[in-house]
């Protein structure tokens, strides 16, 4: 007898354990979710979220002329070091197991002298010429994803944060691009505040707060 209510017992924990979890996977659904993004300038994580149809949640690009002024290079040098074992970023930089990184930010795709590229990587050049802030932004986040068929061999960098850092950091790396000015369209949320006309804008708080480190 006191065994079959000791059976019952760990049945009950068992079912317990299974509601919790069940909760936990319904928070983590409504929050990966979530349509309204958490840092203004920031694009919407959407990290593991499964690709249901290949089709991506909505993310937006961040505004580069908020975000970069602001971004931690420091951080982003760190971030580097993931990449070292196959990049060089100095001037006149060997290509070593990935090309030479000098100037990368701006540079025309699979340009490097000398680096024999993929033939993914050399057809995603005809349809992205130029590595823009926003095509280093979508290749690093998952390089096979964005480039089919790269030869990088790299998972990618999940966080914005970390690859907004990067980026900065590459970017003071012989970049031929300067830093955009902000962008309103890609404030979300910030109506349409961004650059108000001159003189007579209404005292709302125009810009967004600086993106805290987070
Ligand atoms: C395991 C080696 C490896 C690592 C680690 C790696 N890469 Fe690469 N990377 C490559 C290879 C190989 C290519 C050439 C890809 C191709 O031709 O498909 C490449 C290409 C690139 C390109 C395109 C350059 C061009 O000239 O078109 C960029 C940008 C880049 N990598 C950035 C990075 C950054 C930033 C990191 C670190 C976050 C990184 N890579 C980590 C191997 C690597």
């Amino acid at each position: 007898m006191s065994g079959n209510l000791q059976f019952n017992k760990i049945l009950g924990a068992g079912l317990a354990t299974a509601l919790v979890i069940m909760g936990v996977r319904i928070g983590v659904d409504a929050l990966y979710h979530t349509e309204a993004p958490a840092k203004p300038g920031y694009a919407i994580e959407v990290a593991e979220a499964p690709e249901a149809g290949g089709v991506a949640a909505v993310e937006l690009d961040p505004d580069w002329g908020t975000v970069l002024p602001t971004a931690d290079i420091a951080a982003g040098e760190k971030v580097f070091a993931k990449c070292v074992s196959c990049h060089n970023d100095h001037e006149g930089g060997p290509n070593m197991t990935g090309p030479g990184l000098w100037g990368v930010v701006g540079r025309p795709t699979a340009s490097h002298a000398g680096f024999g590229y993929s033939d993914g990587m050399k057809a995603h050049a005809a349809e992205a010429p130029t590595w823009s802030y926003d095509q280093l932004y979508h290749f690093l986040a998952n390089p096979a994803k964005w480039v089919k068929g790269t030869k990088m061999g790299f998972a990618g960098i999940k966080k914005p944060e970390e690859r907004i850092n990067l980026i900065a950091y590459l970017h003071t790396k012989g970049s031929s691009l300067g830093i955009p000015a902000p962008d309103p369209t890609r404030q979300p949320g910030a109506a349409p505040a961004g650059a108000p006309p001159a003189g007579d804008a209404p005292a709302a708080p125009a810009a967004a707060p600086a993106p805290a480190a987070h």
